[in-house]
């Protein structure tokens, strides 16, 4: 039909989960970088696959109105893919990617009920991770190992810039630079050390305090964390009941419950040593006097307390939940009165809601949250009774 690196013109119909323009060359489907929908492109074909192809736009023929001028000027950076496409458009992509994946992956007939958006959706991230390689720093270009010079990442906080630029006078750098700020406290952890600390810093949100160390889990966009852990807690509910935070990370969902609501009991489970100890220590922090965090795997450990659980509330990375805490969450249906899912990725939320509804959970309400702006991601909190 075509070849790798040949040039066809395209309408396209559609975007994909991932922030591509969908097309098609009778029937066969091609994904194209940089493209939106209603749109027509000249596009290379950048590779061949069985069921579709991938391309990139040379040319844009007829334009999108919802089309903006992309307001970074690092190009190719590999990231910000929705960046060029009006904020409010970007929302009503993001909550169909949601209900889309609800209805074709998990066979459901619930639908998320909104999107919370940023009201700034640019400098949220509180956390970095560049690269550096020959002077230059910043991230890998799409689909490479090419280091794209930066001097400054719009999507995260301001003082990226200063790291960048005191980083660039250092040398023998080595290739990863971690950046982490608190958005509420100012405090700033570099790795190696360019500014600010290198073991840990504090953060706050809403008056709960957290002590985030390099290299543990924290929500990296603050604002809409707090939006997020805010409808956890009205899905949640506890009411003198335990609750199980299951992928708990630095304990922050359990004791953002415990200091707003009044559950009976927190246990926490995280595999990440270094978090679990930020766990405790964030507890003390907040005298929090009902949780306790346990290091190990979900899948292993939920089933030994499984009896005491009311309420659940799992937080797993991309991969979404594994087999055997599903499997124990269904068994224990009996006393898991409420479970809240939160999630990172719609496709796997989906297939793990499939599997929850037919072991007889009903999703009974879900929201989707903006938690990374000009991106394809998309963030989820839901509640199974
Ligand atoms: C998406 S984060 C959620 C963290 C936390 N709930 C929060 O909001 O900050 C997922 C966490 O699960 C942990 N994790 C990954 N696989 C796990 C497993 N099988 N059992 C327990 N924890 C796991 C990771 O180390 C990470 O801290």
């Amino acid at each position: 039909m075509f070849n790798v690196g040949e040039e066809i013109k395209l309408e396209i119909s559609g975007l994909s989960s991932n922030g591509s323009g969908v097309g098609r060359v009778n029937g066969f489907v091609v994904f194209v970088e940089n493209a939106l929908t209603g749109e027509t492109v000249k596009a290379r074909i950048t590779k061949i696959c069985r069921n579709h192809a991938e391309a990139t736009t040379q040319e844009i023929i007829s334009e999108s109105p919802h089309r903006i001028k992309r307001s970074c000027k690092a190009q190719n950076c590999g990231g910000c893919v929705l960046m060029c496409l009006k904020y409010e458009k970007q929302l009503e992509h993001k909550l169909c990617v949601v209900n889309d994946a609800l209805k074709r992956i998990g066979s459901l007939e619930t639908q998320a009920e909104e999107i919370i958006g940023m009201e700034v959706p640019f400098r949220y991230r509180n956390k970095a991770r560049f690269h550096a390689n020959d002077g230059k720093i910043g991230f890998f270009a799409h689909n490479s190992h090419e280091v794209t010079d930066i001097s400054d990442c719009i999507i995260t906080h301001e003082m990226n810039k200063t790291v960048i630029k005191e980083a660039k006078k250092i040398e023998n750098l080595p290739q990863e630079i971690l950046f982490r700020v608190g958005f509420n406290t100012g405090e700033i952890l570099t790795n190696p050390q360019i500014l600010g600390k290198t073991d840990f810093i504090y953060e706050k949100l809403s008056d709960v305090n957290f002590r985030v160390s390099a290299d543990s889990f924290f929500q990296v966009n603050t604002v809409q964390a707090e939006q997020l852990y805010k409808t956890a807690l009205e899905f949640a509910a506890p009411d003198n009941e335990t609750v199980v935070d299951a992928y708990c990370g630095t304990g922050s969902i359990g004791l953002y419950f415990s200091k707003k609501a009044s559950p009976k009991k927190i246990i926490g489970i995280e595999i990440n040593e270094k978090a679990v100890r930020d766990a405790k220590i964030n507890a003390a922090l907040n005298q929090v006097q009902n949780a306790s965090f346990i290091n190990g795997y979900s899948e292993n450990i939920f089933k030994e307390i499984a009896k005491e659980a009311s309420v659940v509330v799992v937080d797993p990375p991309r991969s979404g939940c594994g087999k055997k805490l599903l499997k124990s969450l269904i068994d224990n249906k009996k006393n898991v009165r409420r479970l809240v899912y939160v999630s990172c990725d719609p496709a796997t939320f989906a297939r793990d809601a499939k599997i929850l509804s037919e072991g007889g959970f009903y999703l009974q309400r879900i929201k989707a949250f903006d938690m990374f702006p000009q991106t394809a991601e998309v963030e989820t909190a839901a509640i199974f009774i």
